[in-house]
């Protein structure tokens, strides 16, 4: 089965993405002429949504997946470019008026390294706005994966994975900006809970991106084992007398300036 981010079948899945992204992005206010940073780009439409707001200036978008970046170059113009970084060990030299980044946060361990790189590479007054998953996100399918990860099938072939997300609360978030030397922020968590209507695309979110971590750590034969396993069971507790999917999804949002 396929294991990696696979960047076209995430841009036909990742509507919620999309949602939440475009909201922040509509609040962002923009003169034209910024350079902007987009970490964690994945396939890039929001990243061309970002350079369209910015004809004076130029959009950066990051991302550690090379599917994704192959998906994002599809949506390049001219005042954009794609890099292949790790953002929690990357080293970048240009500065920035605007960090952006959309649904990418949580996939990363060090936020203290990860913020002290945000905020090193702002200009002064630069703003970073940035929305991922926080404490309480996804309580349905966590509560799944957990369940099958424990079971006796897969217990012993995962007793050494380690939990791919930080789920961050505020309180503990607007610390980690002040130790980085962020003095002016807004920290919020924001209930986007959300019906998939069909379970084509449930199940779609579930495989592009929320469960490849589990199945690239797994052996072949037990990869597609525990996929359909932790399918099933999301579906039977997501499922609503409407036909439709619920899950519960909690954002950390952050709108911080550089002094
Ligand atoms: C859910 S996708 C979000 C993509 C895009 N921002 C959007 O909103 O559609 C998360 C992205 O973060 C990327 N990512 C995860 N860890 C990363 C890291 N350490 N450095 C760079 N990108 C990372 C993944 O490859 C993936 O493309």
């Amino acid at each position: 089965m396929e294991k990696g981010f696979n960047g076209q079948k995430y841009e036909k899945f990742s509507q919620p993405q999309q949602d939440w992204g475009s909201k922040m992005m509509d609040e962002l206010e923009l003169q034209g002429d910024e350079h902007i940073l987009d970490l964690g780009c994945g396939n890039g439409l929001l990243t061309a949504k970002l350079t369209e707001r910015v004809p004076e200036g130029k959009v950066v978008g990051v991302d550690s997946s090379p599917s994704m970046l192959k998906q994002a170059e599809k949506h390049r113009a001219d005042n954009m470019e794609f890099r292949l970084l790790d953002m929690e060990n990357m080293i970048i030299e240009d500065k920035f008026d605007v960090v952006f980044s959309n649904a990418a946060f949580h996939w990363v361990k060090g936020h203290y390294v990860l913020l002290r790189t945000v905020h090193g590479c702002l200009k002064k007054n630069g703003v970073m706005r940035v929305q991922f998953a926080g404490e309480g996100n996804c309580t349905n399918l966590i509560g799944v994966l957990k369940e099958v990860m424990s079971s006796p099938e897969f217990s012993s072939s995962l007793s050494s994975f380690e939990w791919p997300w930080v789920m961050s609360g505020t309180s503990e978030y607007e610390k980690l900006l002040l130790s980085v030397g962020f003095e002016e922020y807004r920290v919020w968590m924001e209930n986007a809970d959300r019906n998939f209507p069909d379970e084509a695309s449930f199940v779609g979110w579930i495989e592009q991106p929320s469960i490849v971590p589990f199945v690239s750590y797994l052996p072949e034969e037990n990869a597609t084992l525990f996929r359909d396993v932790v399918v099933d069971k999301a579906k039977e507790v997501a499922d609503q007398s409407d036909g439709t999917y619920l899950e519960y999804f909690r954002r950390l949002n952050v709108h911080a300036v550089k002094k």
